[in-house]
């Protein structure tokens, strides 16, 4: 590997545990203003110092970030579709390469829709950023299924995407949590990042998640909502940090969550968007 590229690697998937936490904060490419991501940058604010990576566009990263922020930036430039459309697989990529590196970004994200309308498309594009980000150091990660493709969250059907994924060439695959999980991750020579999905019933819900993708060989997690939509969102963090780096149970983990809730972080309240 280039030097280049494992630098931004290391960046992102950290000494010791060999583990990221990944915040993802680019759900308005797609669903627009979607709840609490109302005011993108009262949002991430908090969570900027606990995120070993944070997942944007362009234009959140522009209008939320402060410059002087050595956060690493995975960047998604794929997008193109809206959830009022039925078919969210019509993508194409949004943002070039050239852009990506010119923000400084430390990766690139697209999603690749196997099994859907588009599917040749989206692995065509994937294919494409690759040979592009190869060029310049900068890694591409391929997720795995957004929206309606979720319906087909089993390990055989995403052992499929994650694995073609690899074999054209990402770095890093970012997929969903599943019954089997480890078959997934057995199946795809690179690291593996675990979304979260939409919120579930319980904090505790989405620290077991995360164990069972840590257990399972996950290299850590690219989560969003589970953690901005929680009353608690720094606790959260926190409690997820603790079980991808530290290997904590999901009793460690509640714990480092309930110590934070009572010294008072809170998710902010809402202001009105500068
Ligand atoms: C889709 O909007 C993106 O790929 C998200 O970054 C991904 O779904 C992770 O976010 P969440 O944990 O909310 O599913």
């Amino acid at each position: 590997m280039e030097w280049g590229m494992a630098n931004r690697m290391h960046r992102m998937f950290q000494p010791g545990s060999g583990n990221a936490v990944m915040v993802a904060v680019d759900h308005g490419y797609f669903m627009g203003p979607t709840r609490r991501l109302e005011n993108v940058r009262a949002t991430i604010a908090p969570l900027i110092p606990y995120a070993d990576v944070l997942g944007v566009t362009r234009g959140v990263l522009r209008h939320a970030i402060d410059p002087a922020a050595t956060t690493p930036i995975l960047l998604r430039v794929s997008g193109g579709v809206t959830v009022l459309k039925e078919d969210l697989s019509h993508e194409e990529i949004i943002t070039s390469m050239e852009d990506a590196a010119r923000l400084g970004v430390c990766a690139v994200a697209l999603s690749v829709f196997v099994g859907a309308p588009h599917e040749h498309e989206s692995l065509h594009h994937l294919s494409q950023l690759i040979d592009a980000g190869e060029a310049c150091g900068i890694p591409v990660m391929s997720i795995t299924a957004v929206g309606k493709e979720l319906e087909k969250r089993d390990a055989r059907y995403l052992a499929l995407a994650c694995r073609v994924s690899a074999e054209l060439g990402a770095r890093m695959v970012k997929t969903y949590y599943c019954d089997n999980f480890e078959k997934v991750v057995e199946g795809c020579p690179v690291p593996i990042v675990c979304a979260g999905g939409p919120k579930l019933d319980s904090d505790r819900a989405a620290l077991e998640l995360a164990y069972g993708a840590i257990q399972a060989g996950a290299h850590g997690l690219d989560m969003g909502r589970n953690i901005w939509q929680s009353d608690h969102p720094v606790a959260m963090l926190k409690g997820l940090r603790a079980i991808v780096h530290e290997k904590a149970t999901v009793k460690e983990a509640l714990d480092v969550l309930e110590a934070e809730k009572k010294a008072g972080s809170a998710a902010p309240k809402r202001a009105a968007a500068p």
